[in-house]
């Protein structure tokens, strides 16, 4: 993929201006999506970690006669991280933007296939979009907050819901759990685009936690970081998903190795071509291509 391609994948991502997935208006409501949103946090004790929650069958993605992704099984577990790893242009980004349907905003992008979350099939007819990424929220390679305060960051997507009552406190949870906390309780009105880059991405994350999703779907959120604030953002995805189900897109295979529980390898013409814990993935693959990329054989 060239520069030119990449900056121009990067721009169908939200500015602070439009619509994100940790800051999408009050939507109308779709009762299937709706009725389970779980604001308070307190559904979250059913189920056991490993548990599927999102399931992809035979997902075949197009952008105009291009197709980005082929026939793409993959059941990813609940409270987990998994990793997407693959060259450029394999369709990592396009199977993320499938899961809570980012790539409604891309016009030319067409989905084929099923994808489900939480045994519902979010390309039903019924299904509130909207709704849908605030239950799977997403953070992205470059940094969004918006022009506003480091609080009114935060509390962006609680107000939108309309919440108004422990807005103080949800502010700082989601600080704490962001790990940004320390570094700005005494400047919480201080504008958000004063932080730094690293500073800034946790901050991306506490927006997106803060409305209590399930999932948090990150593309390659620490590629634009140094290794100081990559090493912070990598502890702070293991200890997400204690909580949440992560699902991480990165081209940085050490780090899939170190922070991912599973790892999808995604090759040329958007292949899914194997799937499996970790380790496995690493240490013994069972295809030839996968230890040929891994080995650094190509890619
Ligand atoms: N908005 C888009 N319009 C047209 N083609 C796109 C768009 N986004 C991605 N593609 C194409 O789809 C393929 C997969 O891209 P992408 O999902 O961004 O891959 P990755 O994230 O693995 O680098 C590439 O061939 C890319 O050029
Ligand atoms: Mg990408």
């Amino acid at each position: 993929m060239t520069e030119n391609e990449m900056t121009s994948n990067d721009s169908t991502e939200p500015t602070p201006t439009t619509e994100t997935a940790a800051s999408s208006p009050d939507p109308s409501g779709d009762p299937l999506i709706e009725q389970s949103i779980d604001v308070e946090g307190t559904g979250d004790t059913a189920g056991e970690t490993g548990e599927p929650v999102i399931e992809s069958r035979d997902l075949n993605v197009f952008y105009g006669e291009t197709q980005a992704l082929q026939g793409i099984d993959l059941a990813i577990p609940e409270k987990q991280v998994t990793a997407m790893i693959g060259p450029s242009g394999c369709g990592k980004s396009t199977f993320l933007r499938c899961i809570n349907r980012m790539n409604d905003l891309i016009d030319a992008a067409r989905v084929e296939g099923d994808l489900y979350f939480e045994g519902k099939n979010v390309y039903d007819a019924d299904v509130d979009p909207v709704a849908l990424r605030r239950r799977i929220g997403m953070v992205f390679q470059h940094p969004n907050p918006f022009p506003k305060s480091i609080y009114d960051n935060v509390a962006y997507g609680l107000r939108i819901q309309d919440q108004t009552e422990d807005i103080d406190e949800k502010v700082e949870t989601a600080l704490k759990r962001a790990a940004l906390w320390d570094e700005v309780k005494d400047q919480l009105d201080k504008s958000a685009l004063d932080l730094s880059g690293g500073q800034q991405q946790r901050l991306c994350i506490a927006r997106a936690i803060a409305v209590d999703p399930d999932v948090i779907l990150m593309d390659e959120p620490a590629s634009a970081l140094d290794p100081i604030a990559t090493s912070k953002i990598e502890d702070l995805i293991e200890e997400l998903a204690e909580e949440f189900t992560v699902v991480i897109v990165t081209h940085n295979m050490q780090q899939a190795a170190r922070i991912s529980d599973k790892t999808a390898v995604f090759l040329t013409g958007g292949e899914l071509v194997e799937f499996d814990d970790t380790d496995k993935i690493f240490e013994n693959p069972e295809s030839q291509r996968v230890e040929d990329y891994i080995t650094g054989k190509f890619g």
